[in-house]
Formats: C-alpha cells, structure tokens, sequence
C-alpha cells in the first residue's frame, strides 16, 4: 500500500472511497458535513433514519453519493465525542480498513485524523493510520502451497486534511509510521516462521542482509569464539543442539561514535524444547516464538536505520536452540559465565536468563548509555499481566519513567514489577555463586533478579514479553510488540539529545 498525505476539501475528493466519521447520537464530524451540505442533507437523512449512529466499530458504505465526485463514501462511527481517545481512534482506524478491504477501492481518502483526540496530536495520528493499517493486510502465508486467493485491491491510501496542515510535520509522521510498520512486520515474520527454518544460522543471515540494506555494521560471533570470551554460560545452553549457537551484533551510529550507545540485548531462543527439562507436548510448537526478543531488536534497529534516527543503537542477539541431547546440559550442571559468577543450573529450562546474561556482559565493551533487554522470559509474566502489558523491571527508576511514557504513546503497554532484593534471596544455591532458578513464587521477579547480576554497571531495563509477543488459538501468530514501544523511546530519546 502506498501512502500519501494531502490538504483538500472532503467534498472535493475524486477517489474511489472517501472516508469520514460519525460520532455516536448522530453527531456529524466536520468533514461529514461538509459532504453531508453539497449532497442536500443527505448523510444526515441516513444518520437519522438510524442506520449510522456513530456507534464504536460501526460503518456504512454509500454508493454514489449525489453530487460527489467519488465513488464511495464510508462513515465510521468513533463512539462519544466526549471519550474519543487514542485506543477508539485506533479502533476507528482498524474498522476503517476492515470496511475497504470488502469492497473493490483500489484507493481511498480518509478524513479521521482532525477530530481532537487527548494528548495526541496530528503527527501522532498519521504514523498511528500507517502502523494499523499496514497491520490489516499483514499475512503470513508465503509457506502455503497456494496464497489467500481474496485479493486486496486497496493500493493508494490519501490522508486527508481539511484544515491547512505543515506538510513537512506530516509527511515525517507519515515516514516514521512506515518506518516502524516496516520494523513491526520484519519481526512477525521471522517470529511465524517455522523453527527448521529460523534456526541461529538463519538469523544471522538476515542480520548480515539487513547490514546490506541498511546503514548498520554486522559481526557474527561463532561457538569457538564465545569459548574465547568465557561465556560458559549461553555455550551451556547450544550444548545439546545440533545447530550452531551465533552471537549477533549489529551497530547503528546515527550519531557521532563518541556518544554512548543504548544496547538492545534480545533473547534469540529459536526452539525452546526445555533441553532435558523436558516441556509437555501441548502447544510445545509455539516455543518457536522463543526467539521473538531477537526479532524485536532486528525490527527496532531496521526502523531506526529506516528513518535515519540522530542516536547510536547497538544490537546483541544471542541465538541458540534449547535440545535436550546426550550432550546437552543437565540439571545439577555447574557453568561459569563470562562475568565469572558461577551457575548452579537446576532446571534446563530457564535456559533465557542463561544467554542473556553473557550476552549483558558481552554489552559492557560498548560502555553503554543504557541496556534493554527483551525476552519471552517466564510463562509466570503471561500468568501476572496476561496478554496486556509487557513485564517491565529496572535498576533504574527514570528509565522506567521513561519506557512507561514511550509505551503509552506507542499504544504498546509495559508494566513495572518491582526488583527488590529481598527476592535475591531465592537465588542461593549451596554449591555456586547462584541458581538458575527462584522457585514458584514471582517468577517473572526472580528472573530478572538473575540478570540484575549482570547489570551492575550501567543503567538497565527488562522486558519480559512472554505474554504479547504472540497470540495463541485461532490467531496464532507474532504481534511485532515490542517494537512500538522500543522505537517510540529511541525516537524521544534522540528528540531530547537534540533539543
Ligand atoms: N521460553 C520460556 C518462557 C515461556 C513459557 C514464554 C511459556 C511463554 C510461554 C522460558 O525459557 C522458560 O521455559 N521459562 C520457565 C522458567 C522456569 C523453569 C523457572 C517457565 O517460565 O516455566
Ligand atoms: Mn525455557
Ligand atoms: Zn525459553
């Protein structure tokens, strides 16, 4: 789909559909009326008959409207004027592409982005229209032996603005909201892919060829050189897997190399069978997701390198696959991580925290501003906070700020949990430095409280997104989170570095 911004009359629009809303008790948006007046009352006379009531999700689409010179007109009810927000606006705006998507427009004009929404303003509207749009015609379907025959025939999309706009402000709101829809699907798609293909090899390789495309530089890391650098621990976890276990690097310096990075450390688990903590069978295929941290920083870093962001970004993926083998680790196993703490690996499961950490140590050569690390790290995250918000725990509480602020603009939640010693307790182990478990209770905490001892130097923040970096059930598949939220703070960071 192409996109393109444009200053204009609603009622002037030669298009195939032109769209604009209703809110509910009938209430006429002001770019309905201004169609509503040349068409002799027209759309109010189908408004107040009731079969358009402005109700949240709801549209109409009229033909030949009289006196238009478009084809179509779609009304979209945005619910309340008083409680339109930003999740109704975006809600107006999946409806929207929904209702054009049935019908044969091959374009269409949409007038939605001029009612007030709170806090937000018409930049955040526009890439906001990009991102949810591009997410409705996302499929991933290249490994059918035949494709979805419905074909798509919306191709242009124009966002209308009545009132007279800055082109400049617009047109880079349009160019950052395709920037992170471009980040967003790069990350669903190797997130659906299926692990005998998105193997540490693999990811590497795209790693390579987003360098190519993109301003980044790549370095790829083999098992003998991981042994080089003492990280017995992630080494611990590629032990049992045939496939070789990569570490990925990829630098992005949008700014001078003197200025300190932020490292986005993602877990890249393309298999997690449990090794010989064995996992049940039930659902075990989804643990193919388990490398969707990795995707995230591969989408993030695209986006950013994609809009040319002023900032240095730095990306560490480690990638391996969890099997369980004649060789593989085994619970009681005793490893020495790059930082030279001592791990006591009690269940072959909690194989995350094991690649991370050297992975954290690793980061410390960049003297890094401020590490993220994103990882589908526990199920007891999925168990706290569902599928809503992603797991957010820091040593540092303005960076918390920070992340709860870039999420809330990104529409992409986070929540903190907190990082109290008191549960470094659970962590003991009588023969090492460390367990690789806490036990039951607050899971989601006590992992984190094992990277916390990997982080000691620089300002750091976990994202824990078991529970939204995919969905089960009839809508399996990667969501592309955390994506948004990882951009949106990139993009306010490299605002204030400027300002
Ligand atoms: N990749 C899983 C976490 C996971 C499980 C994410 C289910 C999403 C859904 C992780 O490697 C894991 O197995 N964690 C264990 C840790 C436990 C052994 C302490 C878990 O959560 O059960
Ligand atoms: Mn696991
Ligand atoms: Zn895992």
């Amino acid at each position: 789909m192409k996109f393109s911004i444009k200053n204009g009359k609603p009622e002037m629009q030669k298009s195939a559909c032109v769209v604009v809303g209703v809110f509910e008790s009938r209430q006429l948006t002001e770019a309905a009326r201004a169609i509503d007046k040349i068409t002799g009352d027209y759309i109010s006379s189908i408004v107040n008959h009731g079969d358009m009531e402005g109700k949240e999700g709801s549209t109409l689409l009229l033909h030949r409207v009289p006196n238009t010179l478009c084809e179509r007109v779609l009304l979209v009810g945005l619910g309340k004027r008083d409680e339109f927000c930003d999740k109704k606006y975006r809600d107006a705006i999946r409806a929207t592409f929904e209702a054009l998507h049935k019908t044969a427009a091959s374009d269409a004009v949409l007038f939605l982005t001029e009612n007030p929404v709170e806090n937000r303003d018409v930049a955040w509207k526009i890439s906001q229209a990009v991102i949810v749009s591009m997410e409705s015609i996302y499929r991933s379907d290249q490994l059918k032996s035949t494709q979805d025959k419905t074909k798509r025939c919306l191709q242009k999309i124009v966002l209308g603005q009545e009132n007279q706009l800055n082109l400049v402000t617009a047109e880079k709101a349009l160019q950052q909201g395709l920037a992170i829809a471009h980040g967003i699907n790069l990350t669903k798609d190797l997130g659906n892919l299926p692990p005998n293909i998105c193997t540490p090899t693999y990811l590497a390789k795209q790693a390579l060829s987003l360098a190519k495309t993109h301003k980044l530089k790549t370095k790829i890391l083999e098992e003998k050189d991981m042994g080089k650098l003492g990280m017995g621990s992630l080494l611990s976890v590629a032990r049992g897997s045939r496939q070789p276990a990569k570490l990925i690097i990829l630098e992005y310096w949008g700014r001078s190399k003197k200025e300190k990075p932020i490292v986005l450390v993602g877990k890249g688990v393309t298999f997690d069978t449990g090794g010989i903590s064995l996992k049940p069978a039930t659902e075990m295929d989804e643990m193919k997701y388990d490398m969707c941290g990795a995707a995230s920083v591969l989408g993030t870093l695209t986006a950013i390198a994609h809009m040319k962001l002023p900032i240095n970004v730095i990306g560490i993926i480690p990638a391996t696959e969890n099997m369980p083998d004649g060789n593989a680790t085994k619970p009681g196993d005793i490893v020495t991580s790059m930082s030279g703490q001592t791990i006591e690996i009690l269940n072959t499961d909690a194989e995350g925290r094991l690649i991370l950490c050297d992975a954290l140590t690793y980061a410390e050569r960049y003297e890094p501003e401020i590490v993220i690390d994103i990882a589908t790290l526990t199920g007891a995250c999925v168990i706290a906070l569902g599928h809503i918000a992603s797991g957010l725990l820091s040593n540092d509480e303005n960076l918390v700020k920070e992340l709860l602020y870039a999420s809330e603009l990104s529409a992409d939640r986070a929540w903190p949990l907190p990082l109290w010693n008191d549960y470094q307790e659970q962590l003991k182990s009588n023969f090492a430095d460390m367990a690789n478990i806490g036990g039951r209770a607050a899971g989601t905490i006590t992992a984190a409280c094992f990277l916390s001892r990997f982080t000691k130097k620089y300002r750091w923040a976990h994202l824990d997104i078991a529970g939204t970096a995919w969905k089960s059930g009839k809508e399996k598949g990667a969501t592309g989170r955390p994506v948004p939220l990882l951009t949106q703070f990139l993009i306010e960071r490299a605002a204030k570095k400027r300002s």
